[in-house]
C-alpha cells in the first residue's frame, strides 16, 4: 500500500507518461509505471497509437498442473517453474483467443512506426505466429535466443533445449518502423546484427521463475526505441522490461497480474536489488 501511494504521488508530481491516463497505479518512479491488473482487460482502456514499443514476454502455457519431476542427479524433485500456475497448458483454442485478445489490443495501441516483441518456447510460439498472421502484423525476424549455459536434458529423452524464439514484428506493412540499424551494428563489431542472439544466463538476486535475461532487453530496446519513448509490458513477470527502459532513459508501462511480482518488481525498481549497470557498451548514435 505504501509503495501505491508513493506511486501515486511521484506520478502526479513528475507526470511521468503524461499521454496515458493511467489507472490502478501498484508504483511508479519518475520513468516507469506498474499496474497490478489483468492486461486482457486493462488494455482495453489505454488509448491508441500511444505506445512505441512493445515488449511482451506471455505465458508459455506448456507447464503440467502437478507434475512433479522426479531427478536423479540430487537435485530437489520439482522445478519451480512448474508451480506458476499462469503458465499451466491449456486448451488451443483458448491459447488462441488469449493470444488474439492482448494482441488485437496491441495493434491498437501502437503508433505506427511502431513494433512489437514476443518471446515464447516451441509451446506457444506457434500460436503467437498464427494470431500475429491472423491479425495483419508484419512479422519481420524471428530471433533465436541461445542461451549457451543451458541445463541438460536431465533425463536424455530428447535434445538438449537452448533456444527460445522472439517474433519481432511491425503494425501493418505500410510504412517505416523504427529501427536503430546502425546502433545494433556498432554494437556487433561494425558487422550487421543476425538473428540469432547467444548469451550467458547470469542470476539474478531475486526470485521469479521466468525472468528474461537483462542484455536481452537491452539489445531490444535499443534496436526499436529511442530515448523517451513509451514501451509497454503487458506480462511484466519480474519488471525487466522496465528496469532496463528506466537505465536506457525510456519511459515503461507495465501490466502485471500477480501482486507478489509487482511487489518484487516495485522492490527491483527501488535499487533493492542493485542500480542498473549497462550490459552493452556503445557509443550514441
Ligand atoms: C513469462 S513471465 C514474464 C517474465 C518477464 N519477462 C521478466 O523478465 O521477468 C509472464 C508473466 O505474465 C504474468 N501474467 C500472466 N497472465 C497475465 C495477464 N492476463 N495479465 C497480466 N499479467 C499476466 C504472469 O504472472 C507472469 O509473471
Amino acid at each position: 500500500m505504501q509503495n501505491v501511494l508513493k506511486g501515486r504521488s511521484s506520478l502526479e508530481k513528475n507526470n511521468v507518461i503524461n499521454s496515458l491516463p493511467i489507472k490502478d497505479i501498484y508504483y511508479a518512479n519518475n520513468d516507469v509505471v506498474l499496474v497490478n491488473n489483468d492486461s486482457l482487460e486493462y488494455l482495453k482502456c489505454l488509448p491508441g497509437n500511444s505506445i512505441d514499443m512493445i515488449f511482451a514476454d506471455p505465458p508459455y502455457f506448456g507447464n503440467q498442473s502437478n507434475l512433479v519431476i522426479n531427478r536423479t542427479d540430487g537435485h530437489k524433485p520439482t522445478f519451480d517453474t512448474q508451480k506458476a500456475t499462469w503458465a499451466f497448458s491449456m486448451d488451443l483454442v483458448k491459447q488462441f483467443e488469449f493470444h488474439h485478445t492482448w494482441l488485437s489490443e496491441s495493434k491498437r495501441l501502437l503508433k505506427d512506426d511502431g513494433t512489437i516483441w514476443i518471446t515464447g518456447t516451441y509451446h506457444s510460439i506457434g500460436v503467437v505466429n498464427v494470431v500475429l498472421q491472423d491479425l495483419k502484423y508484419k512479422i519481420l525476424n524471428d530471433i533465436i535466443l541461445v542461451k549457451r549455459n543451458a541445463p541438460p536434458n536431465f533425463t536424455g529423452s530428447c535434445f538438449r533445449a537452448i533456444s527460445e524464439t522472439m517474433l519481432w514484428a511491425k503494425k501493418s506493412t505500410e510504412g517505416r518502423k523504427k529501427w536503430n540499424y546502425s546502433t545494433m551494428k556498432q554494437i556487433n563489431g561494425g558487422v550487421q546484427m543476425n538473428n540469432v542472439w547467444e548469451y550467458w544466463a547470469e542470476k539474478n538476486p531475486f526470485r521469479h521463475p521466468a525472468t528474461k535475461q537483462q542484455i536481452i532487453l537491452e539489445k531490444v530496446i535499443l534496436a526499436a526505441s529511442h530515448e523517451g519513448d513509451i514501451v509497454l509490458d503487458p506480462f511484466a513477470g519480474s519488471g525487466t522490461t522496465g528496469y532496463v527502459c528506466k537505465g536506457l532513459n525510456r519511459k515503461c508501462l507495465m501490466i502485471e497480474i500477480e501482486e507478489s511480482y509487482c511487489k518484487l518488481i516495485s522492490k527491483r525498481l527501488s535499487g533493492e536489488f542493485g542500480a542498473f549497470q549497462p550490459k552493452i557498451k556503445y557509443e550514441k548514435i
